[in-house]
């Protein structure tokens, strides 16, 4: 489901984007011209290979908006250690989905996995090779690009009869493959990451493509549910609540999730492993809690975790006071035992490498109200998943005793000197390469308190309420976050967003006091 609040801006978003797109349907992922079409008849064209992200181009898809994926998979993790880590996925994904143009045809992003057949409304599509741009196929038909030099994952898909804007279609899609270990742009572990004795799924910015056809971009959310055949013994845990209780037969055991919260794809998981799920617990407000913990991690790491885990929910009552009610229907975490070495704020259920420890258990909290339920709109808009989750961590370590806000922002002021390069990254568009470096997180949430200081807790916290409440379930970029703040404010903040977003400088020490 795309926001209403962000339609209107996304719609000329997309079109502002035609020339762009004029070049990668070069690539045969995508139709060329538009239909000729009568002037007031319907033109069906070809839905852009991409949402419009300048960082991941290709990287979500135009011309339609999913409501809900139901993946149905069957995964049978590396046979035996030591052995390759490589895996078999086989998945059937059903997908609801609307049309937003007329529509000749269109794409989702999948990568690294074969598609067997693909119907539309029930009816086959053909598989076909990839057209040369503009030409005509016959039929209704699908085919996939997959060219991993230039990161371009394409399925396009061609309906016949053409779709109507408007229309709701049904796609099913069965599809498979071996898992391996894909890496991000930046060459770190995402996506479906085969491990020894399961799966770790972690899939920011654009890696559930490595797991199932989507539209890979938070511009599009989407409701999803589950149901994962693993060998009997292991778990599955995905987003959102168990549904049903697992079924087990002939030494295959399907494990049922359902996320109906609007729900990003980066967002999603459906890690696999030798999983201790524990028995559901509550918030004082109510959310059910569901940890899942490897039964592999180290004893010393799982006292720490289990420590940090304890925390949740004094952590949710905590955040809740701030930043209004949890947003999703349960919350808990898997801790894996891992190499991935970085945790993720996966929808109602953080992924964690090897162990939580207290400070990241904050922080994966936090990003369920900042990221998730509020989603970066561009992924230049970054900071403000990082610069948040990381404020709201300072927030609780002040809460529990430990450095005040006021001193961890401080500390870190301190801790690069004016010449240093620290200060070259632009936060507000660190560029693909920088979405996780250090100043996106600690000068993100720098930037955050020097707001703070600079409007007052109550201003402060009155605009972190309204922006969460009227992106809720969407995504904004740094200009609507400004805009809400000037709005609650009476402020003008264009001086203050550019000084910490975009100067390529340490910010004056005007706000290192209240
Ligand atoms: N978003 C994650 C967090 O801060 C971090 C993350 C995702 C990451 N992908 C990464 C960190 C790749 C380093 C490298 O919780
Ligand atoms: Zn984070």
């Amino acid at each position: 489901m795309r926001g209403a609040v962000v339609n209107g801006r996304r719609m000329k978003l997309v079109g502002g984007l035609a020339v762009a797109l004029a070049v990668v349907g070069g690539l045969g992922a995508t139709g060329a011209a538009a239909a000729p079409g009568s002037p007031n008849g319907p033109r069906y064209t070809a839905g852009s290979p991409g949402a419009g992200d300048t960082y991941f181009p290709n990287a979500g898809n135009g011309g339609y908006d999913v409501q809900h994926y139901d993946l149905d998979l069957t995964y049978a993790p590396p046979e035996a250690d030591p052995a390759p880590l490589v895996g078999q996925l086989d998945g059937t994904a059903t997908i609801d989905l609307v049309a937003t143009q007329d529509l000749d045809r269109f794409n989702l992003d999948l990568r690294g996995m074969e598609v067997g057949s693909l119907t539309v409304n029930g009816k086959p599509a053909t598989a076909v090779a990839p057209p040369a741009p503009g030409a005509e196929v016959d039929g209704a038909a699908y085919w996939h690009v997959q060219n991993d030099a230039d990161r371009i994952w394409e399925l396009t898909v061609q309906p016949r009869p053409k779709l109507k804007a408007g229309e709701s279609v049904q796609l099913v899609i069965e599809y498979g493959g071996q898992t391996a270990r894909p890496l991000d742009i930046e060459e770190a572990l995402y996506g479906w990451v085969t491990t020894r004795d399961g799966a770790m799924v972690v899939s920011e910015p654009d890696g559930s493509m490595t797991w199932y056809p989507v539209s890979d971009h938070q511009t599009d959310k989407a409701s999803y549910s589950f149901a994962i055949t693993v060998p009997e013994g292991k778990v599955a845990v995905a987003n959102g609540m168990q549904p049903k209780p697992e079924e087990t037969a002939g030494g295959w055991t399907t494990w049922y999730w359902d996320a109906p919260d609007q729900q990003a794809s980066y967002l999603t998981t459906a890690s696999v492993g030798d999983f201790d799920l524990r028995d559901t617990y509550y918030s004082a407000s109510g959310v059910p809690i569901i940890d899942a913990v490897d039964a592999d991690v180290t004893p010393a790491r799982l006292l720490v975790t289990n420590a940090s885990l304890a925390r949740q929910v004094e952590m949710i009552d905590f955040y809740e006071q701030y930043f209004g009610g949890y947003p999703f229907v349960a919350y808990g975490s898997i801790v894996d035992d891992d190499t991935v070495f970085y945790a993720l704020e996966t929808q109602t259920r953080p992924v964690y490498s090897r162990q939580a420890s207290e400070g990241t258990v904050a922080h994966e909290l936090a990003h369920q109200w900042f990221g998730d339920a509020v989603s970066p709109e561009r992924w230049q808009d970054i900071w403000l998943n990082e610069g948040w989750a990381s404020y709201a961590s300072w927030m609780w370590d002040e809460h529990d005793g430990g450095a005040t806000v006021q001193e961890s922002y401080n500390e870190w002021y301190a801790s690069e000197e004016p010449d240093s390069e620290y200060w070259d990254l632009q936060i507000g568009d660190p560029g693909p390469l920088g979405l996780f470096q250090d100043p996106v997180y600690d000068r993100g949430a720098g930037a955050l308190h020097a707001l703070r200081l600079e409007l007052g807790d109550e201003t402060f916290f009155a605009g972190t309420q309204l922006w969460l409440e009227r992106y809720n379930d969407s995504a904004g970029t740094a200009e609507d976050f400004q805009a809400v703040f000037e709005e609650v404010s009476g402020e003008d903040l264009d001086g203050f967003f550019q000084t910490w977003l975009y100067e390529q400088a340490k910010p004056p020490a005007t706000w290192t006091t209240p």
